[in-house]
């Protein structure tokens, strides 16, 4: 079959689950809508893991809708066990010497050899020298935002210096957001704390905030829907009126409206999970896990292990194999554990979400399984631990109403205990404050699903971008460049 797209869109990934799903799910929904789309990101160990959990080829179309989508990856460079890919300060200038040169190069070889010139280029946060790239090519360009809003929100007033944030000297001070709640200093994303030894995760995302001024994408996706977030979209809106935010989510509901087996998960999930979910009584089952960078200390996991089994719940928990070159220890599981509920290394998540058999979700709250969850309708148990993880679980208690709080998150340095662990499971799954929780779900899966059918919001956004893209792409090849 000989596709002839109208457009080609290049999207570029972090290598991280994190980044890929939504990246990814948003490639699919542009490539159903008649459009070549090449999704590329990192070989090692990304691609690698991918290739083999998906049955993905290097640079082989796949139909879907009514387009295509491929994959490509780049080697980084780097010996297996160079510690630089495990060291984000190292790793973060390497990926970008390296990933500028590939990227070029990748674009010039589909102009010249396969005479498909890219006509736009997207990117997520943590590779903002995409945007270069762009402009140096004179290619219109996207980022998605792959954490919430009020994140992006806090990010911005950050980086303008709009509002005080906690300091070295004021480390402990309260930070007032216009159209946000008030967040103590352990709630805003963490990145942003003096004392986070995170901050390298921090300033590539403030570098992604830098090039809104001087680079000018199209649009700045965000994985958000506007009933869930209005205000703080509205807010961000008039305050940086040259930018486009344009809420797309929740993205896997979106993508669920286009037929296609693409996936880019990192290890296959373990099938055996679904089946024993539908021999499970409807909410019933407590599903755990913390998705795939976060690695607790073997003493919280052990009391995170005796609350679940003391609370009498079954269960569903994703233990997750530390990443390679961590230096970290694999999980001891605490013997009683496997009888009494299900333990995997990955189980198909949002399928689990949506199975009737889940009570509630005892989560890290990455932004991805906060929309999943509070899009699948499921209640969550909070135990953030850094990063945007730390307010996504103050939405989720305050403000959506969904979830119960177990921990404040990794600078408190606390080990939470057992009996709280069953206390807050048993409140997330029986009775009043329970029944409130999945009530609070239930509406934003309404409204998540109405934003998602044709005509919601989050479609009318995606096909803002659809038509303009496509204009763009017919002006580009009747003004004859890059073809
Ligand atoms: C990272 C950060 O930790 C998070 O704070 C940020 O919001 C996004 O990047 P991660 O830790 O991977 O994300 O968590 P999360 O955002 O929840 O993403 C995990 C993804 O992997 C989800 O889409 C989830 O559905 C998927 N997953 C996880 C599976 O499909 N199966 C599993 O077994 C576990």
């Amino acid at each position: 079959m000989e596709p002839s797209p109208q457009a080609h869109v290049m999207l570029v990934s972090f290598p991280g689950q994190g980044h890929i799903n939504p990246l990814l799910r948003l490639g699919k929904l542009i490539a159903s809508k008649g459009l070549m789309v090449t999704f590329v990101t990192t070989e090692q160990p990304w691609g690698a893991k991918m290739r083999q959990a998906n049955k993905i080829q290097n640079g082989v179309l796949k139909p879907v809708g009514s387009g295509f989508l491929r994959f490509e990856f780049f080697s980084d460079g780097l010996t297996d066990d160079d510690e630089k890919r495990t060291n984000f300060q190292a790793f973060r200038p390497h990926l970008e010497l390296v990933g500028k040169r590939e990227i070029k190069n990748l674009i010039k070889r589909y102009e010249r050899e396969e005479k498909q010139p890219v006509r736009c280029l997207i990117n997520n946060a943590f590779v903002p020298w995409v945007c270069d790239v762009a402009d140096e090519l004179q290619i219109p360009s996207a980022v998605l935002w792959v954490q919430s809003c009020a994140c992006l929100t806090a990010y911005y007033y950050y980086h303008h210096r709009l509002v005080k944030f906690p300091t070295e000297t004021e480390p402990e001070i309260t930070v007032e957001i216009p159209s946000l709640p008030l967040l103590k200093h352990d709630e805003i994303p963490s990145f942003l704390h003096p004392s986070s030894p995170y901050a390298a995760y921090g300033d590539v995302i403030l570098d992604q905030f830098k090039r809104l001024e001087n680079h000018k994408p199209l649009f700045v996706f965000i994985d958000t829907f506007q009933e869930l977030e209005k205000e703080i979209i509205d807010h961000v809106s008039n305050l940086c009126p040259r930018v486009k935010f344009s809420p797309l989510g929740p993205l896997f509901k979106m993508a669920q409206t286009v037929s296609s087996d693409v996936k880019g998960d990192i290890s296959a999930p373990a099938s055996h999970c679904m089946e024993w979910l539908d021999s499970r009584e409807p909410s019933s089952v407590v599903y755990i896990s913390f998705g795939t960078i976060v690695h607790l200390k073997q003493e919280q996991f052990e009391e995170i292990a005796h609350g679940v089994l003391s609370s009498g719940l079954t269960f569903l928990w994703v233990v997750r194999p530390p990443l390679e070159g961590s230096g970290v220890k694999p999980y001891v599981l605490p013997r009683e554990l496997e009888e009494k509920g299900m333990i995997v290394e990955w189980c198909p998540q949002e399928r689990v979400l949506a199975h009737p058999a889940i009570a509630c979700f005892l989560s890290h709250c990455g932004w991805n399984s906060t929309m999943e969850a509070l899009s699948s309708g499921v209640p969550m148990v909070c135990f953030p631990l850094w990063g945007d993880q730390v307010t996504d679980a103050v939405y989720l208690v305050d403000v959506f109403k969904t979830g119960v709080r177990l921990g404040r998150g990794a600078a408190e340095e606390k080990i939470v205990s057992r009996k709280v662990v069953e206390e807050k499971l048993l409140e997330a799954t029986v009775g009043k404050k329970a029944v409130a929780l999945r009530e609070s779900a239930r509406r934003w899966k309404e409204e998540a699903e109405a934003a998602v059918e044709y005509g919601g919001s989050s479609d009318r956004n995606f096909q803002e971008f659809v038509d303009e893209l496509v204009t763009k792409s017919v002006a580009r090849k009747d003004n004859g460049k890059h073809s």
